[in-house]
């Protein structure tokens, strides 16, 4: 069996990667801050029989972050996708939104935090196996604001700017090593933002392992077919 490592797992996105992956024969691991979310995640996976683990870490806080992965070595097969999508719900210390002409050093490094640094946190985990074994893949998912600068999104548009561009390097570094590495941006609207339907996508993104940004949008969705076979 091969792991889903799902970095920033809630009850939206992440489960419904989670299930689809599942239901493919990965083990899940899910990683978010909340025990009761994740526990509840679990329990549904498990309705389903996917085997699945709940790793509570907060991505500002990274030592929590690499205990969680040593956790997800010690009980599970190893991680063959990771996967990154963390959505800060609610409010949480430092994550405000600011247009541009109120930027700043205290408003952008947050986003930096939590984004970039989180990213890089969860790779280092697990790309030193996959460079070992020669494969593996790596998806990180943003929103528009990475590809489309949008004033509303001043600062976390250059957060997201940024882990994007270290995805597409990583993309083509890691092309001759096996390791599959994309940049994931969700551009949808609130009626076309259904992870029932977007999950699917992460699966035929694994499993084709080509190219190094795939932009989700409404279109996007009803265009492509659903989960092809492995
Ligand atoms: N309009 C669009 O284009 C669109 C639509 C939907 C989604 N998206 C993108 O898709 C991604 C996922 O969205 P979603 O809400 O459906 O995902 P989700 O998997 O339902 O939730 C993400 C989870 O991230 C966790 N999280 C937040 N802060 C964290 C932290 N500091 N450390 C660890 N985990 C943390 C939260 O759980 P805890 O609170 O328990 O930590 C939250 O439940 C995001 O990148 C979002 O921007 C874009």
């Amino acid at each position: 069996m091969a792991t889903i490592a799902i970095v920033g797992a809630g009850p939206g996105l992440g489960f419904s990667i989670g299930k689809v992956f599942g239901q493919q024969g990965f083990e899940v691991a899910l990683i978010a801050r909340r025990r009761s979310t994740l526990d509840d995640m679990v329990g549904r996976l498990g309705e389903l029989e996917i085997p699945a683990g709940g790793y509570q870490a907060d991505i500002m806080d990274r030592a929590s972050l690499v205990q969680a992965f040593k956790d997800i070595a010690a009980n599970h097969s190893p991680v063959e996708v990771l996967e990154f999508s963390p959505a800060p719900r609610g409010p949480q210390p430092g994550l405000v939104l600011a247009g541009p002409l109120d930027v700043s050093v205290a408003n952008v490094q947050p986003h930096i935090d939590f984004y970039v640094h989180g990213a890089i946190t969860a790779t280092g985990q697990v790309l030193p196996d996959m460079i070992e074994r020669g494969t593996g893949t790596l998806l990180f998912t943003t929103g528009p604001s990475s590809v489309e600068p949008s004033p509303a999104m001043g600062n976390v548009g250059i957060a997201c700017a940024a882990l994007r561009n270290w995805v597409l390097n990583l993309h083509d570094t890691l092309a001759s090593k096996g390791v599959y590495a994309a940049h994931v941006p969700l551009s949808l609207s609130a009626d076309e933002a259904d992870p029932e339907t977007i999950a699917p996508h992460y699966w035929n993104l694994h499993t084709r392992g080509e190219g190094a940004e795939h932009l989700l949008s409404g279109d996007v969705l009803r265009a492509a077919p659903r989960t092809e076979e492995s």
